[in-house]
C-alpha cells in the first residue's frame, strides 16, 4: 500500500528502533541505576539530566522517532503477513512476541511518560518510592520493563539481519544467543531499579 516508499520507511523504522530509541532505553536504565549509590546520587543524576543544554531538542528528536517507529510499527503489526512456516519454530515465536510486545510497550509508555514527564509527580526518590508502594504499580512496571527489554534485545538481532550485518546462519545464531544475553542483563538491571525503589 505504501508502494515505492516502503523500503525506505522499513529501513527508517528499523534504524529508529536502535538510534535513538534503543540507546535511550539504555541511558534511561543507566541513569536510574544511580540508585545503587543512594537516593542523593539518584536525584543528582536526574537533576544533571534536566540541566543538559538544549534538552528539549533531544527530547523532541526522541519523541519524533518514537511516533514514527510506533506509527509505522502499528502498520506492520496490523498489515504484515504472517511468517508461519517460513522460519524455524523459535523464530516464529520471537516474531510474534516482537509484535505483542510492541503493542504492550505502546500502552505502557504513553502512561509512563505522561505520569513521569507531564503530570505533577515530582521526580524525587521519596515520590517515586511512594508511587511504587503498591503491588499493582510494581506489576505494571515489571511488565513494561519485560516487554521493552524483550523488544529491544530481539530487535538488535533482527536489526543485524535486516541490515545485512549477520548474513550466514551461524552468525545469526551466534548473535541470537548474544541478544538473549542482552535480554537477561537488561532485565536484571531493570528489575533491580524497581526493587531499589521498593
Ligand atoms: C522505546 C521503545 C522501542 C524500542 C527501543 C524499539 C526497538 C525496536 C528494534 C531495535 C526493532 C528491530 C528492527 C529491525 O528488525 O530491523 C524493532 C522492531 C519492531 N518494532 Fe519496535 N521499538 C520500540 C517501540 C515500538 C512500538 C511502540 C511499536 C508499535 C506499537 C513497535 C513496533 C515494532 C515492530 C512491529 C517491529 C518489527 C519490525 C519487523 O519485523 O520488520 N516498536 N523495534
Amino acid at each position: 500500500m505504501l508502494g515505492d516508499n516502503s523500503y525506505v520507511l522499513r529501513k527508517l523504522h528499523s534504524l529508529t528502533g536502535i538510534i535513538p530509541l534503543g540507546l535511550f532505553i539504555m541511558e534511561h536504565f543507566f541513569i536510574n541505576s544511580f540508585l545503587l549509590q543512594g537516593e542523593e546520587e539518584f536525584e543528582g543524576a536526574v537533576n544533571f539530566l534536566h540541566r543538559i543544554p538544549y534538552l528539549w531538542v533531544l527530547e523532541l528528536l526522541i519523541a519524533a522517532a518514537f511516533v514514527f517507529h510506533a506509527g509505522y510499527g502499528l502498520y506492520i503489526v496490523f498489515t504484515g503477513k504472517s511468517n508461519v512456516g517460513r522460519y524455524g519454530y523459535v523464530r516464529n515465536w520471537l516474531f510474534l512476541f516482537q509484535r505483542i510486545t510492541a503493542v504492550v510497550i505502546l500502552v505502557f509508555l504513553i502512561v509512563h511518560v505522561y505520569t513521569l514527564r507531564f503530570s505533577d509527580l515530582e521526580i524525587t526518590y521519596a515520590a517515586l518510592s511512594q508511587a511504587l508502594s503498591s503491588g499493582f504499580m510494581v506489576a505494571i512496571l515489571t511488565l513494561g520493563v519485560l516487554a521493552t527489554v524483550f523488544h529491544l534485545a530481539n530487535g538488535i538481532s533482527t536489526f543485524l539481519i535486516s541490515w545485512g550485518i549477520t548474513i550466514g546462519l551461524r552468525a545469526q545464531r551466534f548473535f541470537g544467543y548474544a541478544s538473549l544475553f542482552v535480554f537477561f542483563v537488561l532485565l536484571l538491571v531493570g528489575i533491580n531499579i524497581i526493587r531499589l525503589f521498593g
